[in-house]
């Protein structure tokens, strides 16, 4: 056994599948997928196949060509909590083989919304999320982005309702008896009332960016080679098309910066609220939550950072997630390039700013554990969700600027641009990019401390505040907080949700409960549009044990799923002592709300409440 990567069973001393065509059909009655995929091989292979599965059932392995079982076991027979199951399939001179398998409602990368879970409130909807380590919950996969796979698949589910995948779309069609092979019969499969849908992504891709969705989904054009994506009819569509009209300008700001965009389209999928990231780069259709649709255009700032991950991070992918900051951190850097350009330098730095206190906060989190505090954390044994972070994106980020500073900006960029035309559609790993780092800057070594940017714990001295005129006033204003001065209605007159969002997050913790409330008097944050402010007011509310606000707490927790959000707001009801109330109203909210939780979220949320039960 030679493990490559801490999060997958897969073997270094066995070939990588190359191609996978899945078939899925769709059971929204009972939440779950039949389904078979057929792994292809680079080259004939004699010996053991270990593949990554979890909360999978109905296991079984045939040979394609004769259809005749072959050998395979499961370990360990008690489940691994994060890693699963291996299945390991004994191939003689197999070139591919076939797998059937049905997910189960314990399928963490899936969630099941019910009609009156979305917003048309009379369709139901499921939809994927893979990353980091959730795609061998879906189908029997090699689940490390070590791997780069080629993708068919054919889903089959009940009409009125549409499917969309990030790949290429290639028919919708009537099903056909034998379509479905073993992965299901044919009297599901050719039932009255079902159709199929079939896509192909022919560009190989780590096993986490394969994500569909299926529901009530209509679309708008807004530019050349996008095209919004909803669930909950026209209002919804209508406002994401106005958000995002300006996509076509990014793409095109980010093909200036780091070379030809790959991927033919960039389509958005706008999913439910209970959606648990901000954004997700699914390739050719990013998946975004509803919550960055506020009717200020803000929402391109997520836009930007998924869209710059189709070149750091879908071109070149980290090995493992102990890489994960060459993904994230190149995406930050990225994302703040494309919003220099299309909204200004004074607004990336606002968000460098916002990023920045973000560290500095999980300094805070990670006192006591700090290996997560690495660029390069040591991962064995630990679920990348539960130590999801702002480090990999914003150490990661300050690490670039670091050796842009150093190098000047013309070189820096020429030096990306290299980078990604090198490594493209390759998966690699930090000590990889470290020696191309001082390949091609000779002498780096020297001028910074690369180690210690990538093996130290904390925040390097030779990191930098941004500096920046709004964001020196805004840090300058919430200190005068604390003597006991509000801005002034003058001094905020031009501030946006970000703005808003950077002083509240640089306030105390806590502060007197009074000072909270003269500032929603003046402001009205509570009721802010703009989820970012709101839950950063809220935060500061529950810190402050104001509880008039517990009633709007309670309700944001029960309207959005978006983890972002739901972290620091059950965080700050449970932390600290002798907070008795906070925290039953915690776990009552929670019990209500877990339903429309994603299954990822959920594990979060029941992660902090037992932290401090
Ligand atoms: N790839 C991430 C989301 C992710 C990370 C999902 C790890 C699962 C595991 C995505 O690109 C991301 O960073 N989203 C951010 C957007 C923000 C930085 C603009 C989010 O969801 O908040
Ligand atoms: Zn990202």
């Amino acid at each position: 056994m030679a493990p490559l990567d801490p999060h997958s069973c897969a073997d270094a001393s066995q070939p990588f599948a190359t191609h996978v065509s899945l078939t899925l059909y769709l059971d929204f009655a009972t939440s779950t997928i039949l389904g078979s995929a057929l792994l292809t091989l680079p080259s004939p292979h004699t010996g053991p196949l270990t593949l990554d599965t979890r909360s999978l059932s109905n296991l079984s392995a045939l040979d394609p060509l004769s259809g005749s079982p072959l050998p395979f076991s499961l370990s360990p027979s008690n489940p691994d909590r994060i890693l699963g199951q291996a299945l390991t399939v004994s191939l003689s001179s197999h070139s591919s083989l076939l797998l059937t398998f049905s997910t189960t409602p314990a399928s963490s990368a899936l969630q099941w919304l019910s009609p009156a879970q979305t917003s048309s409130r009379s369709h139901p909807f499921v939809f994927t999320q893979c990353q980091s380590i959730h795609a061998r919950s879906i189908f029997p996969c090699q689940d490390t982005p070590a791997a780069r796979i080629r993708f068919s698949a054919k889903l089959n589910l009940p009409r009125p309702l549409s499917a969309v995948m990030a790949a290429a779309h290639l028919a919708c069609r009537d099903p056909a008896p034998g379509d479905a092979g073993p992965a299901c019969p044919d009297t599901l499969w050719c039932a009255q009332g079902r159709v199929v849908e079939e896509f192909a992504m022919n560009q190989p891709i780590p096993p986490y960016l394969f994500a569909f969705a299926a529901g009530d989904i209509g679309f708008r054009d807004v530019g050349p080679r996008t095209r919004v994506y909803a669930e909950g009819g026209t209002a919804v569509l209508d406002a994401a098309a106005r958000e995002f009209a300006g996509t076509e300008e990014m793409i095109r700001v980010g093909e200036a910066l780091f070379g030809p965009y790959e991927w033919e389209r960039f389509d958005l999928l706008v999913l439910p609220p209970s959606f648990p990231y901000g954004g997700m780069e699914n390739p050719r259709m990013v998946f975004l939550t509803p919550t960055v649709i506020k009717g200020d255009a803000s929402g391109a700032q997520v836009v930007a950072h998924e869209l710059a991950h189709s070149w750091t991070g879908n071109l070149i992918t980290n090995k493992t997630n102990e890489d994960f900051w060459l993904n994230e951190g190149f995406t930050t850097y990225a994302e703040r390039r494309i919003v220099e350009v299309v909204q200004g330098e004074e607004r990336a730095a606002l968000n460098s700013g916002i990023g920045w206190r973000g560290l500095n906060e999980e300094m805070e989190r990670f006192k006591d554990n700090m290996e997560f505090t690495k660029l390069k954390p040591k991962l064995a044994g630990i679920d990348p969700d539960a130590v999801y972070s702002q480090v990999p994106y914003e150490k990661g980020f300050q690490f670039l600027l670091r050796i842009e500073r150093q190098i000047g900006r013309p070189a820096f960029d020429e030096f990306l641009k290299k980078y990604i035309s090198t490594f493209k559609f390759q998966s690699i790993d930090t000590e990889t990019f470290l020696e191309f780092l001082k390949a091609n800057v000779p002498g780096i070594e020297n001028q910074i401390d690369l180690k210690l940017w990538v093996e130290g714990t904390g925040i390097p001295p030779d990191a930098m505040e941004p500096v920046s005129t709004i964001y020196t006033k805004i840090v300058l204003l919430a200190k005068d907080f604390n003597a006991g001065r509000m801005p002034r209605e003058d001094e905020v007159a031009d501030w946006h949700g970000q703005e808003w969002e950077l002083y509240l997050e640089n306030l105390p913790k806590a502060v007197e409960a009074s000072q909270v409330a003269a500032l929603d008097a003046r402001y009205r944050l509570a009721e802010s549009r703009d989820w970012e402010v709101k839950v950063a007011f809220l935060q500061l509310a529950i810190s402050s044990g104001c509880k008039e606000y517990f009633g709007e707490v309670e309700k944001t927790l029960k309207q959005v799923g978006r983890m972002k959000y739901l972290r620091p707001l059950y965080t700050a009801l449970v932390q600290g002592t002798g907070r008795d109330e906070e925290k039953m109203l915690a776990k009552r909210i929670y019990t209500e709300a877990r339903d429309c939780y994603h299954p990822i979220a959920q594990g979060v949320v029941e992660s902090i409440l037992s932290k401090h039960s």
